[in-house]
């Protein structure tokens, strides 16, 4: 195979032949990095999909059935659509000491039993994986573990032990002998991530890449790893709290959004099976800015709790700053509360977040973070058995979300007894123990309040 050597910005994909300073195309400064480009006389073997040269009918496919492998944690295997697809390639990022290693080595541990599995460190060495092993008291028997750094050497010897199920912990110290940049930079990372997936594409192994989150919130280098591979799964929460949680941001195999909770306990990744309700935070009394709101991730109901902090300004711009919600939405609701509903915040600052580190990114928020907002501002309580949940239009009005009943009916199980909906989400029976109140228009909620 014959190598050509280029240069590739890395914020707007455009190949120069030579490094430059500047990106000849979008202008950024420094962004170009090395890549190198195999010259294939044809074909192209990289991906699974190139098989036939002929046209197809879509109804003359024939399917094969991807076998699912239970990883032994359900709450994984619901964040991957079922389990473990047999030759799918899974990034899982994360902050340093989040969980990564840890899930994985329960995870291998568990599959090593019933299939080949090959672990490879370039972290930690082979005693601080081993004894994290024993630690947790993992089936340890038949788990093969190896320390390397170098893609080629970790595929030929994966070639020779032949495992189902391949974990690289992680891309970021791998290096191949292909470019002569360090290890670490974004080109080895991605060149190295590249041949590992050609090779677990080609001889159907599963193979897990664990990558690092930089602050900026990217895999440290390669945001382009994200096509290459099948899953994307990203840790969220605090490492201060006990609960990290596991969303799949990119599925080829199930739903995207999907989240798996899990609790770090002192004998590792434990899965909590009952999340709903983990992130409230449960005070004796109502206080002011604090709303529950029944959010919907991937496919169940999470109970979650919104605080607002609204405060005189003392700078000539108010701010407005969000955690686990979206900053513009924010900036438009409170406009829209402005226009529509007679509350003006423009001399205040406004800060709103999600509790326990958990990202709220459908629009179901909106009416959350509204009341949050009117209850800071007026510094009067919410009730604390009252929930509510609805997306808020620019015109004001109160939109339905999906699944309304299910969110209704979760609330009811934990205690609610108030809940502050859309009208189109009021279901026709009413919800048991629970009184169920519908607006239209954002006038209407704030009556309620
Ligand atoms: P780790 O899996 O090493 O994180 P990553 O690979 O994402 O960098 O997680 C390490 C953190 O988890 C560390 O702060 C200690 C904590 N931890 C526990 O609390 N209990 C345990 O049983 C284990 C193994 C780790
Ligand atoms: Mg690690």
């Amino acid at each position: 195979m014959k190598l050509k050597q280029t240069y590739v910005c890395e914020q707007c994909g455009v190949t120069s032949p030579k490094w430059v300073g500047q990106c000849p195309d979008c202008a950024s400064w420094n962004s170009m990095v090395e890549q190198i480009t195999p010259i294939r006389s044809s074909g192209n073997k990289g991906y699974a999909a190139a098989t036939g040269e002929q046209v197809v009918k879509l109804s003359d496919v024939q399917l094969t059935v991807e076998a699912r492998i239970a990883t032994g944690l359900n709450e994984l295997d619901r964040v991957l659509g079922g389990g473990l697809v047999g030759d799918s390639v899974v990034l899982i990022g994360g902050d340093p000491g989040i969980g990564k290693s840890t899930l994985l080595i329960q995870t291998l541990c568990h599959l090593s039993q019933t299939h080949p599995a090959l672990y490879v460190t370039g972290e930690e060495s082979l005693q601080q994986v081993t004894l994290r092993a024993r630690r947790l008291e993992l089936p340890q028997d038949q788990l093969n573990l190896l320390a390397e750094t170098q893609v080629e050497r970790i595929i030929a010897i994966a070639e020779k032990s032949s495992p189902k199920v391949l974990v690289i912990d992680s891309v970021q110290t791998l290096h191949t002998e292909l470019l002569s940049s360090a290890p670490g930079g974004v080109s080895q990372v991605r060149e190295s991530a590249a041949q590992l997936v050609r090779f677990a594409k080609s001889k159907g192994v599963a193979l897990f890449l664990v990558g690092h989150v930089t602050k900026e919130g990217m895999l440290a280098g390669p945001r382009v790893l994200e096509h290459m591979v099948d899953a994307v799964l990203y840790f969220e929460g605090e490492r201060d709290s006990r609960f990290r949680v596991i969303r799949a941001v990119k599925n080829r195999f199930g739903a995207v959004n999907e989240l798996g909770i899990f609790a770090m306990t002192d004998r590792g990744l434990r899965q909590v099976n009952n999340p709903s309700a983990i992130f409230l935070s449960h005070y004796e009394t109502a206080i002011s800015g604090s709303v529950i709101m029944v959010s919907w991730e991937g496919s169940r109901p999470l109970l979650v709790e919104v605080q607002a902090l609204v405060d005189e300004t003392h700078l000539g711009n108010p701010r407005r700053v969000t955690v686990g919600l979206e900053q513009n939405r924010l900036a438009m609701l409170l406009a829209v509360l402005h226009r529509h509903g007679g509350v003006a915040t423009f001399t205040h600052d406004v800060f709103v977040n999600v509790v326990g580190g958990i990202k709220v990114s459908e629009t179901g928020a909106d009416l959350a973070q509204i009341v949050a907002v009117l209850s800071s501002l007026r510094n009067k309580p919410i009730s604390s058995d009252t929930v509510v949940f609805g997306e808020v239009g620019l015109a004001g009005e109160i939109r339905p979300v999906q699944s309304g009943q299910e969110r209704l009916r979760e609330a009811a199980k934990h205690g609610f007894k108030r809940a502050i909906v859309p009208k189109a989400n009021m279901p026709k029976g009413g919800v048991d123990g629970m009184e169920v109140v519908g607006v239209k228009h954002i006038q209407d909620a704030l009556g309620h309040f």
